[in-house]
């Protein structure tokens, strides 16, 4: 965790969601479960090389479904899960306004997928884009972390981008560096420190690769903010737009990897 962060109540966490859902768009017209359309963009990217035509897709924690109905462009099939139903619903909107057939949203928690797998055949996919990080300590995130390994087939592919405590505490010191003050993590958020995960997800899954976003966040948390100064800076700034195309578009390799908090792990299940 990092130091001083203050957690809630797994309770605490689900209210904040439901409370979240009742408006498609906030006040700044964000969405609530993407808050920064940019580094969403970023993470579908780097995800996307690991989709392959045939796939069946589990997206766990989808939220407003957007990100599932883009992957279900490239795959046979995707089931989203959410544990709020105000987001299922919207999602199953999303879906319908674009004809999209291939996709199924229900109800899900992710600390007890045992209805998905009693409903469904293992999937060649499971993926989740910050799920794991809404759960109330290491134990529930364990606990997800087993219950979304037991969906995926022998062979098949976890995908995941969660929020990594090492490359939240990087990004910040290089604002320090940068004479910017510290971002917060928001309370309803327990970031996972990168070597727990591997070594829990060790005991399921092959990595395979980890795809880093660093530069993404140096640009859009250190660059604009010092950009814009004393301006605040904003999620939808073309720097940032700019930026993400990079990220997306380029091999950038390693080299911001020490702020890189919201990379891509690719996970190979075990026999
Ligand atoms: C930050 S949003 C991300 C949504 C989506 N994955 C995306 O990238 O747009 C987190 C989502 O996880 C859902 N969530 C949180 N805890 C969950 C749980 N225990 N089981 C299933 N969904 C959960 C929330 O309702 C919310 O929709």
């Amino acid at each position: 965790m990092v130091e001083n962060q203050e957690t809630r109540s797994l309770a605490e966490v689900r209210e904040f969601w439901v409370r979240s859902a009742e408006a498609a768009v906030d006040g700044q017209g964000l969405r609530p479960t993407a808050r920064d359309p940019y580094l969403q963009a970023a993470v579908e990217s780097a995800m996307e090389p690991y989709l392959h035509r045939a796939d069946r897709v589990l997206d766990v924690g989808c939220g407003d479904g957007l990100s599932s109905l883009r992957f279900a462009e490239q795959v046979e099939s995707v089931v989203g899960l959410d544990y709020v139903d105000a987001f299922v619903e919207r999602a199953t909107v999303h879906a319908a306004a674009r004809s999209s057939e291939n996709v199924a949203f229900g109800h899900g928690d992710v600390l007890d997928l045992s209805p998905i797998r009693a409903a469904h055949q293992p999937f060649d996919v499971v993926i989740t884009i910050r799920c794991l990080i809404n759960l109330a300590s290491w134990e529930n995130q364990l606990q997800g972390l087993a219950e979304l390994a037991a969906c995926v087939r022998p062979g098949g592919l976890f995908l995941s981008s969660e929020g990594w405590t090492d490359g939240f505490q990087g990004m910040n010191l290089r604002r320090h560096r940068a004479g910017l003050g510290p971002i917060a993590v928001v309370p309803y958020n327990r970031l996972l420190e990168r070597e727990s995960f591997e070594q829990a997800a060790g005991a399921y899954f092959e990595l395979v690769d980890y795809v880093s976003l660093g530069f993404y966040i140096f640009m859009s948390r250190v660059m604009q903010p010092r950009l814009v100064a004393p301006e605040a800076p904003r999620h939808d700034h073309p720097l940032n737009r700019a930026a993400a195309e990079l990220q997306c578009e380029c091999v950038l390799g390693d080299e911001f990897l020490d702020c890189d908090y919201a990379g891509v792990y690719v996970y190979r299940r075990k026999g």
